[in-house]
């Protein structure tokens, strides 16, 4: 397996470092604080291409590989894994679900505004009800002829508020189960969609996290994404994408941790020394680099499988698995590096730990890993 990076990936990843380093990290602590959306940077990294890294230049995207998109997002999430959440959902669920599966008047009229970054999409499949146990729906929509009738609740979603273009999966036919689930693409201002209650969060607190609601939304069938009845389908195999995108979050967040660890432990002294000339010090960088770059083969491996055109279900939930893992571990330990200042807001690497947790949460849970992965490894 060759992981040799190109000019062209090492131009990408250095565009996103430098945007990261010059502009995302300024703010983001105030952002965090405030729980303020990064509207202004997002609207930044569309402008880059950042925001439809992947999709044909001919839909307003940059036609990059998955591996570009994935050292992009390493970068941003080094410092800010609020805008990169953002980025994330934009680029791997919603653009990469149009794309691949949306006709060409949906690709025209929605993926091609979400792809230039004119405007951000979400993904809605959890519910109160329905986190990890995904094909339990109770949002209905039900079809009047047209139209589909939409109704019910949706949690905790990404770019709640800051979304214009929404991915809802909804039960149609109960049932059929999981075979009779629809994805269907509602529009920001659709009379009886309303953006609930934001969530007061531990971690990513500048992404806007929202519940949202559906009162008789009239959502018309050119909005639903593929036959009857591919909802649930949709949403697994985006999601599978997906979780290749918070893999590389939270790599980025471990990493981001490791270089602020590494240039604390040069700077710092105790007992006459710099503290990295401390075996205490030094080996625990040892093993943080270690476990970062056994995280960032996994992340490239399911990147380069997406790209060749091979399954990337088990490498995707392995290097989510992992990555994840790894982010809350070694972001623990950069702290422990930093000692007191690791505490305190301003030497960055406390959000790091507190954003690292959601990395085991979303795009589903370690648990949920564990059943694709095993699933896979025992052909069941
Ligand atoms: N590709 C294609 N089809 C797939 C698939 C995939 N990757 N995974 C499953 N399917 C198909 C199966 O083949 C099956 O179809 P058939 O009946 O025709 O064979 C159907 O889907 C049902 O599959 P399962 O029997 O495996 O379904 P299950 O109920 O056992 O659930 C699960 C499996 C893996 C646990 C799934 O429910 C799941 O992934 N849950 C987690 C959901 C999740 O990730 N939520 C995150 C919310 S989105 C988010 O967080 C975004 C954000 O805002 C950051």
């Amino acid at each position: 397996m060759n992981f040799e990076l190109t000019e062209e990936h090492i131009a990408v990843k250095e565009a996103a470092r430098d945007f990261a380093q010059n502009v995302l990290k300024q703010g983001v602590i105030e952002r965090d604080n405030l729980q303020k959306f990064p509207a202004e940077e997002i609207k930044q990294l569309g402008e880059l291409g950042f925001m439809g890294m992947m999709v044909d230049p001919k839909y307003g995207g940059s036609g990059m590989d998955t591996l570009s998109y994935v050292l992009a997002i390493e970068e941003i999430s080094k410092v800010d894994a609020s805008a990169s959440v953002c980025m994330s959902v934009n680029n791997s669920l919603v653009c990469w679900g149009l794309e691949t599966f949306g006709t060409e008047e949906q690709k025209q009229k929605y993926l091609v505004p979400l792809a230039k970054g004119d405007v951000i999409g979400a993904f809605c499949l959890s519910e109160p009800e329905a986190g990890s146990d995904a094909t339990s729906q109770r949002t209905t929509a039900v079809d009047m002829g047209d139209y589909y009738l939409l109704n019910g609740t949706k949690n905790w979603i990404t770019n709640g508020s800051s979304a214009s273009i929404y991915l809802v999966i909804a039960q149609t036919n109960p049932e059929l189960g999981h075979k009779g689930i629809n994805a269907l693409i509602v529009e920001r201002g659709m009379d009886g969609f309303v953006v609930g209650a934001k969530e007061d969060k531990m971690g990513i607190r500048g992404s806007d996290t929202h519940t949202l609601l559906f009162n008789d939304v009239k959502v018309p069938k050119a909005n639903r994404i593929g036959d009857d009845g591919f909802g649930f389908k949709f949403a697994m195999k985006t999601l599978a994408g997906g979780r290749i995108g918070i893999a590389a979050q939270a790599l980025g967040i471990a990493a981001g941790g490791l270089e602020l660890s590494l240039a604390y432990s040069k700077e710092r002294q105790a007992f006459g020394k710099e503290i990295f000339k401390h075996q205490a010090i030094s080996f625990k960088l040892a093993d943080m680099a270690t476990e970062i770059e056994a995280a960032r083969l996994l992340v490239y491996r399911a990147a380069q499988d997406k790209d060749a055109g091979r399954n990337y279900d088990q490498s995707g939930a392995m290097a989510k698995l992992y990555a994840s893992k790894v982010a809350m571990e070694q972001t623990v330990e950069a702290v422990q590096i930093h000692g007191g200042y690791g505490f305190v807001k301003e030497y960055h690497v406390e959000r790091l730990m507190r954003d690292a947790k959601i990395t085991q949460i979303y795009e589903g849970t370690s648990e949920v890993q564990k059943i694709v992965i095993s699933r896979g490894i025992l052909n069941a």
